[in-house]
């Protein structure tokens, strides 16, 4: 809803900024869905201005602030609440009380979590701002994955034929995560139903999965319980999609599978996993609550990976990783939604009508 919004002016180490560019992402959506947390009843706040990764500029800083200047160009870090080794509990402009997100021609934050870009920076405020919060949560994720699976194959992947295959579920996370797969020698296959973003999925170098080719991948207990012609739909759609993950995976199943979807996927994920097969997740887009059987996760020396954002401490090596490296987005000629359009953007994300992964939005001009 477009209307005014105040805040209590800036202490000595808080900064007035101006945002300039964001993206929209799933947790905005979670946010306005309130669920499956009402985040307003969460922070016992009436109403809240949501955004919490965005390009901005600063406009005036608290008189104690040194680590940034007015004119700055910086990233927001949405860890507003951290534990003793930097991983986020409360989330700036989501669940952390009190904090006002870039959906606001000018917000505040504290010094701490400005990030200046890097003056020479390869990359434009867009690429930034329509990446960098699931491209940091990837590379935290993919970290830890990585990490689990070589503790239990030997095997190097460059020795491996056909490659270990990791698959994806999900959207802009999985797919930053899966070109991390590509580069330390997996194989990367991704499900969309959109035809976009299958050609885009392609250009990657990563095989495209058209999951319009198993529609009634839908697991749901009940429904198979009490339903014969829905049981029935499900498990021909279960069969398609493990014989697409069987011929790509030369049979031995995925070696990882990004799985940021949850309920509806999470069965055939498990019986698609290989064995010693991570299965890697930050996202519960469609249910949390899940059932293993714990025996064949243990024969099968499966690890189950959760992650949630990134490291604090790791922030300035993935920068540094993303200008040496090349690992980020082109934002193409896609639609920049104005600061009126915001709503719409809500609306077409909502409806599937985006072809990006990274739909973006202005808010202030640069
Ligand atoms: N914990 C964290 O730190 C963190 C960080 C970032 C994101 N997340 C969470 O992770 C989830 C994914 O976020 P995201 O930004 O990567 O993607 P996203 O923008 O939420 O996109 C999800 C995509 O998944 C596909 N999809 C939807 N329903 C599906 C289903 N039933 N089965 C299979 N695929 C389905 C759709 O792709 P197609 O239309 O292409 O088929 C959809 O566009 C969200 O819930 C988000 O809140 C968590």
């Amino acid at each position: 809803m477009r209307e005014e919004f105040s805040f209590p002016d800036i202490t000595e180490n808080e900064v007035l900024v101006a945002p300039l560019y964001g993206s929209w992402e799933a947790n905005m959506s979670h946010a306005l869905d309130r669920t499956p947390v009402d985040v307003c009843r969460q922070r016992g706040e009436d109403r809240m201005v949501i955004g919490n990764f965005g390009v901005v500029r600063v406009e005036r800083p608290g008189k104690a602030v040194t680590r940034v200047k007015e004119g700055d160009l910086c990233l927001i870090q949405a860890f507003a609440r951290t534990d003793q080794d930097g991983y986020v509990k409360l989330v700036h402009a989501y669940d952390a009380p009190g904090t006002t997100g870039v959906l606001a021609r000018r917000t505040k934050i504290g010094e701490h979590l400005l990030l200046p870009l890097p003056k020479d920076t390869r990359y434009s405020l867009q690429q930034w701002a329509a990446s960098y919060g699931r491209y940091w949560t990837a590379w935290d994720n993919w970290k830890v994955a990585h990490a689990c699976w070589r503790s239990q194959v030997r095997t190097d992947p460059a020795d491996m034929d056909p490659p270990p295959l990791a698959f994806g579920w999900g959207g802009g996370v999985a797919v930053a995560e899966l070109e991390l797969a590509q580069r330390a020698g997996f194989r990367a296959a991704m499900a969309s139903g959109n035809p976009r973003r299958l050609a885009e999925i392609e250009a990657k170098g990563m095989i495209p999965v058209d999951r319009r080719l198993f529609p009634d991948l839908d697991h749901d207990a009940d429904r198979m319980a009490a339903d014969a012609g829905f049981r029935q739909r499900y498990r021909q759609s279960e069969r398609t999609f493990l014989k697409i993950v069987s011929e790509l995976s030369g049979r031995r199943g995925a070696a990882v599978v990004i799985d940021n979807i949850g309920r509806p996927v999470h069965r055939a994920t498990l019986r698609a996993l290989g064995r010693q097969g991570v299965l890697t997740t930050v996202g519960w887009k469609h249910g949390m609550r899940l059932e293993t059987v714990r025996a064949n996760e243990c024969i099968k020396r499966h690890i189950h990976v959760h992650t949630h954002a990134c490291c604090f401490h790791d922030i300035e090596d993935i920068l540094e990783f993303q200008e040496r490296s090349g690992w980020m987005l082109e934002v193409g000629d896609q639609r920049v939604y104005r600061f009126d359009e915001i709503p719409e953007l809500a609306r077409d994300y909502a409806t599937g009508q985006l072809d990006s992964y990274f739909p973006l939005f202005r808010v202030d001009e640069e």
